[in-house]
Parts: structure tokens; C-alpha cells; sequence
């Protein structure tokens, strides 16, 4: 059986200020009116076979509304891990593992962040088959994405040797390189994007921690076994949980393994990261223009405009992203989307 893992601890920063930490992207219906990204994320999986319901590991603070729209998409029996605090990625999918493999059945992982779209699903589907058979052979398979532009927020790889059943032997990966290493990693041709969705059995991802990371696989077996259920929560011991280094499964893991294997996936995955990724994902007029709600624009091109609650009007603009909300207004250099985060870290740090 396979066991989905939906990762929803990001709190979505770039994407400030729709995207706040109580009520992260993932949780927001950002690209479709009925649903939002994490129920995309589930409903994705409907006709997939052999599907357990999934297990789902997020903040405490965003229990409730978890469990409302698990419950609102129909995911029946859904699991969902309290993290007391965000630990990245490694200590979160470690938990996850732990619980998962509880029993000793070493159930198939299919990690999945909860903050991306995927055009084609069929082929979504049929890629997952592949890395299951590659999962069952103790592999730690990613899904790869054809690099096409130097983007420095994903992790590289270099596929190798062809596998037998479909996918290749996992080279070499690189987590966020600088741009200098992207733009060589890319014209080189070799590289694929890591999608950030992996699949592997439970034990196969521990036995790798264990070998890489000791340290964090014990204190999250710690954070495990003091964990308390109520509901269909299961929380993780706080101070246990807290002394996990912090730290993504790429850096962690991946970066090391040489139990990689990477499945090249067409399926028209985009990681809605920033506003520009956002904005190229929507519908624009002649001039190249996008957004949504009240918005009037007159000479503008290729700008983005998110009206929340007031109309918003522009002049003259090019290559700028506005984001208006009730209490908070960004405007953007769209080129420059990725800095947003820089706001929400001056925001922290004034308090
Ligand atoms: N539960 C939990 N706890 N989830 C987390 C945590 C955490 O502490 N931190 C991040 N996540 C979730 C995010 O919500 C997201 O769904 C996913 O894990 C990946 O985290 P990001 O913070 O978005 O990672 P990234 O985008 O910088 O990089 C990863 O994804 C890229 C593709 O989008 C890496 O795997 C890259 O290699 C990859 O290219
Ligand atoms: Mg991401």
C-alpha cells in the first residue's frame, strides 16, 4: 500500500501578504475557486490505486482548518502529525516514516508538499507506478523535472545509469545553487528539477537517516514515542521534537545518498512559490497582464494585480506585481519576486 505523506508546515512567505503564518498558501484557495492547495493535493491522488488514506503533518497551530478541509475533500481516515515547531522538511517526513512504519509493515511513502499544481495527472499517476517498483528495490526516488531556467530555490539533479522498469540511477544532487552554479547546471543540459514529491519505503528513508543523520532520526524516535493522540491527531513531544537539528530531506539526505533513483516526470508540475510563478499560471489579456478582483489598469503590460478587497487602479505599469489586501499592500518588481520573503523577516524582526 501506499501511503501518502502531504508536508504543510510552510508558511508560504513569498507569497505575503495573502500567505500569513496563521493561515498559510497551502490552506488558501489560490488557483481554483472550490478547493484549496492541500485539497488539490489529496483529490490529485483520487483513482490512484492502492491508496491509504493519508498522513498529513503540519503545525499545531493549523490543526482545525487541516482537519476541516481533509474532511471537506473526503479523505476519510486522514492521520495529522502536530509539529510543535518547524523543524524543515527531514525531521517532519522522519516522523512521518516513524509512524507509518509503527506496525512494521514499511509501508511505500509518497511524500507530497502541499503547495504545487500538476497539470497532467494521468501522467502523474503513471510515474508514480514507476517509482513504486523502484521504491520496493530500496530506492529513494524523486520525480524530475526538466530544468529550463537558471531558478536557484530548487534542488538539481543528474540522472545516471537507466533502471530496469523505468527511471534512472539518482547521480548527483545539488540543493539551491548559487546562480552562478544554476546557469552552468542548466546549459549543461544533464540536470533535472527536484519536484520536492519523493517515494520510497519507510524503512529504506530511515535506514538512510541513520547513516546520515543519527542525530535527528533519534531525537524525532524520541518526539515519536513520548507523541499523545486525541482525535485524529497525533502530537509530537514537544521538547523531543524541538532538538531535532533543522533541516530539509535535500540537504539531509539527498545530497548524500547513493540509494537515489530519479523518475523524469512530463507533468506539467510548477511550484506556485512566488508571486511570478503564481502570476505565470493565470490567464493574462493581450498585454500580458494578469490578476484577480477589482482591478482597472490602463497602460499596462505584463503586471500582475490582486485586488482583495478595494478596487485597485495602475498607471503606466511594467513588470510589477501589486498585491492589495485588507491590511497590507505589496508592490513588486515582478522580476524581484523572490525577495518578498525579506519583508516578511523585517516584519519578524520588528515585532
Ligand atoms: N510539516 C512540515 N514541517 N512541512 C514543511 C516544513 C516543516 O517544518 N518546512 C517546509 N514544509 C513543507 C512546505 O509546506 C512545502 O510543502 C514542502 O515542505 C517543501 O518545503 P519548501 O520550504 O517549500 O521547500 P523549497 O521549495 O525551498 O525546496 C524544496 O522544494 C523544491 C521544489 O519546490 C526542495 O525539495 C527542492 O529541492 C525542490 O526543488
Ligand atoms: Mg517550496
Amino acid at each position: 500500500m501506499i501511503v501518502p505523506v502531504i508536508l504543510s508546515g510552510g508558511s508560504g512567505s513569498r507569497l505575503w501578504p495573502l500567505s500569513r503564518e496563521s493561515y498559510p498558501k497551502q490552506l488558501i484557495r489560490m488557483l481554483s475557486d472550490c478547493d484549496s492547495m492541500i485539497q488539490q493535493t489529496w483529490k490529485r491522488l483520487s483513482n490512484l490505486e492502492a491508496v491509504d488514506p493519508p498522513l498529513i503533518i503540519c503545525n499545531q497551530q493549523h490543526r482545525f482548518i487541516v482537519a476541516e478541509q481533509m474532511q471537506q475533500c473526503g479523505a476519510e481516515g486522514a492521520s495529522i502529525v502536530l509539529e510543535p515547531c518547524g523543524r524543515n522538511t527531514a525531521p517532519a517526513i522522519a516522523a512521518a516514516a516513524l509512524i507509518a512504519h509503527r506496525n512494521g509493515d514499511n509501508p511505500t511513502l509518497l511524500v507530497l508538499p502541499a503547495d504545487h499544481m500538476v497539470e497532467r495527472v494521468g501522467e502523474l499517476h503513471q510515474q508514480i507506478k514507476v517509482a513504486s517498483h523502484l521504491a520496493d528495490q530500496g530506492l529513494l526516488v524523486t520525480f524530475g523535472i526538466v530544468a529550463n531556467r537558471p531558478e536557484t530555490g530548487y534542488g538539481y539533479i543528474k540522472g545516471g545509469a537507466e533502471l530496469l522498469g523505468g527511471g534512472l540511477v539518482l547521480d548527483h544532487f545539488v540543493e539551491k545553487p548559487s546562480p552562478e552554479r544554476a546557469k552552468a547546471l542548466v546549459s549543461s543540459g544533464d540536470y533535472f528539477w527536484n519536484s520536492g514529491m519523493f517515494m520510497f519505503r519507510a524503512a529504506s528513508f530511515l535506514e538512510e537517516l541513520a547513516s546520515h543523520q543519527p542525530d535527528l532520526l533519534a531525537a524525532v524516535t524520541r518526539a515519536v514515542e513520548g507523541a499523545t493522540e486525541d482525535l485524529d491527531f497525533i502530537r509530537l513531544a514537544e521538547t523531543e521534537f524541538a532538538a531535532s537539528p533543522n533541516i530539509s530531506i535535500d540537504y539531509a539526505v539527498m545530497e548524500h545518498t547513493g540509494k537515489g533513483a530519479v523518475v523524469p516526470s512530463d507533468i506539467g508540475w510548477s511550484d506556485v512559490g512566488a508571486w511570478d510563478s503564481l502570476a505565470d499560471l493565470q490567464p493574462v489579456d493581450e498585454k500580458g497582464n494578469g490578476g484577480v478582483g477589482d482591478r482597472l489598469l490602463v497602460d499596462c503590460k505584463n503586471s500582475y494585480v490582486h485586488a482583495d478587497s478595494r478596487l485597485v487602479a495602475a498607471v503606466g505599469l511594467e513588470g510589477v506585481i501589486v498585491v492589495e489586501t485588507d491590511d497590507a499592500v505589496l508592490v513588486a518588481d515582478r522580476s524581484r519576486a523572490q525577495q518578498v520573503k525579506e519583508v516578511v523577516a523585517l516584519l519578524k524582526k520588528e515585532g
